[in-house]
């Protein structure tokens, strides 16, 4: 068995590494920009997701933009086997992953009561059993490394219990996703893996069922100081330092991205 870091100083993130993206197909969704951002910064980057169109157009960009060290997989993460199979093509494509970027998300309009029972395990396997399968597929690739940095995604309606779009289904899961970011902080800091959760407020992307409109954008501002809604271009920036050299001391942290609806 591996046993924990020791260290008194901080894991240095290796010069070859990859990190894995999952919902980076989404045509306007914010695992595209984040993707980008990080194959900027110089990670290899596993494009993961549902859509295999999304996915071919999204690696397309990026190789347009003369990023090389790529690797686009079709996988549902709510699937053991497809994200076991998913994990076996990317150790033998790229550098060792050092990065996990858990996007892949479904939002939920239903409210609890309305919920068959269908809906509301669909919405848990993708938005919890997903992010726990990856993160411990993730985890096991980190460990004898000794280096790792995970990202999960909650949502401020975790705290809301329910937003403009989703209700409380969803804000049932992203709590979920909350409580597992702490786990994996406590049981995975011991091996230098940080485990940090995003809680974005309202972002422009197509999650709320298609593009968003001038007139549901300002209604989804209010109440919000900065009176807008956020930009995938935002979060990415967010998850870039969390993947960073400079962001190795967040750890168990939920990082709310809202323009300061949410003050606690
Ligand atoms: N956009 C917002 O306002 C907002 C706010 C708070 C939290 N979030 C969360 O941010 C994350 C990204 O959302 P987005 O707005 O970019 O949405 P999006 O719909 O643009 O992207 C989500 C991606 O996940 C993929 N996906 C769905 N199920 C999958 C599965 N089983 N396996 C693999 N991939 C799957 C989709 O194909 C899609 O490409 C989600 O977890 C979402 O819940 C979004």
């Amino acid at each position: 068995m591996t046993s924990a870091a020791t260290a008194s100083t901080s894991s240095r993130l290796p010069d070859r590494r990859t990190a894995v993206v999952t919902g980076a197909g989404g045509p306007a969704g914010i695992g595209r920009v984040t993707a980008q951002v990080l194959a900027e910064s110089g990670w290899a980057v596993a494009l993961v997701d549902i859509n295999a169109d999304g996915l071919s157009a999204v690696e397309a960009e990026l190789r347009g933009a003369g990023h090389e060290d790529l690797l686009a997989v079709t996988a549902d993460i709510a699937s053991e086997s497809s994200v076991n199979e998913a994990f076996d093509r990317i150790d033998g494509a790229l550098p060792p992953v050092v990065g996990l970027v858990n996007l892949a998300g479904i939002a939920c309009p239903t409210p609890l009561h309305e919920c068959d029972l269908k809906e509301f395990e669909r919405v848990m396997a993708v938005n919890v059993t997903g992010s726990f399968l990856m993160l411990r597929a993730a985890a096991a690739r980190m460990i004898p490394q000794g280096v790792g940095r995970i990202v999960n995604t909650s949502s401020i309606t975790a705290f809301d219990g329910g937003g403009t779009f989703s209700k409380g289904v969803y804000a049932t899961a992203k709590a979920a996703v909350i409580g597992m970011c702490r786990g994996g902080a406590r049981e995975l800091g011991p091996f230098g893996i940080t485990v940090n959760v995003l809680a974005p407020g309202p972002i422009d992307t197509e999650i709320m069922g298609g593009r968003l409109t001038d007139e549901r954008k300002a209604s989804m501002s209010e109440g919000i100081p900065l009176g807008r809604v956020g930009q995938p271009e935002e979060i990415a920036a967010t998850v870039a330092f969390l993947l960073s050299d400079g962001g190795g001391y967040l750890n168990g942290s939920t990082i709310q991205i809202d323009g300061g609806k949410h003050m606690h």
